[in-house]
């Protein structure tokens, strides 16, 4: 598949998330303006794609001119929570004094690592989910898409099904849709699809019940910051999924590149949240599903407190929390 986001020499080109599963297309991106726009749109989503995103966007500000890192901060702020997009931005711009080829190298540099952190990071994950849980093949759960669509290329937790996949050690995987969305049936079913992996999407509320039934060995979940105490921003609704895996002693395992880490956080309390458009819910493929005007509470992300997580897991192996 080709990487979710990348750089055609002229501007930034990446898979469009909105099309998928229907659509498979690339848009191409040459302003900033429109970066920023996919992004809050979610066409490019995902951690660890962001941050590609925010060092691209700092190339398409220096060709831009003008006050490059006033549009860098433009790009940095386009969504709050993933702490990858600000550490891509700010990476960038690390070489700025340096000219606008040093901004690109960097920039091409964090997209050739990504597939490699990422690989490096669910083959320790991988490792770790066989230590935790005794039965072959294993029945695992995914939340939201953390796979190849989430990353350059590869996937986090969706990069531990394929490392098992691959040794034949996965029976089949529940994707939890994940509303309002839809990251988990639209995106990581149609990733498992492409790969062959057997999978069965859910309701989101009906992932208890499948832990209660014993249908569930591990679940993984991806990241979009980790505070320094090892409590874990993500999609809505993991915080819900650890405290069900919790009751029923299910292992709960996080996979993130080192970047997601944002050590200057103490403790997961001091996560930014971002709140999404009230129609988001209101509304289902355009079509209203709630009364015109009502009232919307539409978190992006909850954070999950350490005590709740099994391992933390990045290229570097287990996340220790200080
Ligand atoms: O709103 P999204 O789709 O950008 O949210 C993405 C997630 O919550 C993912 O689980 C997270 O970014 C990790 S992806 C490897």
């Amino acid at each position: 598949m080709r990487r979710t986001i990348d750089w055609d020499g002229d501007a930034v080109t990446i898979i469009d998330q909105t099309a998928l599963p229907a659509d498979y297309r690339v848009l191409t991106l040459r302003t900033v303006d429109e970066l920023i726009d996919a992004i809050r749109r979610l066409a490019v989503r995902g951690a660890p794609a962001l941050g590609a995103a925010g060092a691209l966007g700092v190339v398409l500000a220096t060709r831009e001119g003008g006050d490059v890192r006033a549009s860098a901060d433009r790009v940095a702020k386009a969504r709050p929570t993933a702490v990858n997009l600000s550490w891509g931005v700010a990476r960038a711009l690390e070489k700025l004094d340096d000219g606008a080829e040093a901004v690109l190298a960097e920039a091409l540099e964090i997209l050739d690592e990504d597939e490699r952190l990422n690989r490096a990071a669910s083959a320790h994950a991988a490792e770790i989910v066989l230590a935790l849980c005794n039965r072959r093949p294993l029945r695992l759960l995914s939340h939201c898409n953390a796979g190849h669509l989430a990353t350059v290329a590869w996937g986090s937790a969706l990069g531990v099904v394929w490392h098992l996949h691959e040794r034949g050690l996965v029976e089949s995987v529940l994707v939890d849709e994940t509303r309002p969305l839809l990251q988990g049936a639209r995106l990581t079913a149609w990733e498992l699809a492409q790969a062959g992996v057997p999978y069965q999407v859910q309701p989101d509320g009906a992932a208890a019940a499948a832990m209660a039934r014993g249908l569930v060995d591990c679940v993984l979940v991806g990241a979009d910051r980790i505070a320094a105490n090892g409590d874990v921003a993500n999609k809505i609704g993991t915080y819900g999924l650890a405290i069900a895996a919790r009751h029923h002693g299910v292992p709960f395992v996080v996979v993130a590149p080192s970047s997601t880490v944002d050590a200057s956080l103490a403790t997961g309390a001091q996560i930014a949240i971002e709140e999404r458009a009230p129609d988001e819910l209101r509304t289902l493929a355009g079509a209203a599903i709630t009364p015109p005007d009502a009232g919307v509470f539409n978190p992006a992300f909850d954070v999950t407190p350490a005590e709740l997580i099994s391992a933390v897991v990045t290229e570097h192996g287990r996340y220790r929390p200080r």
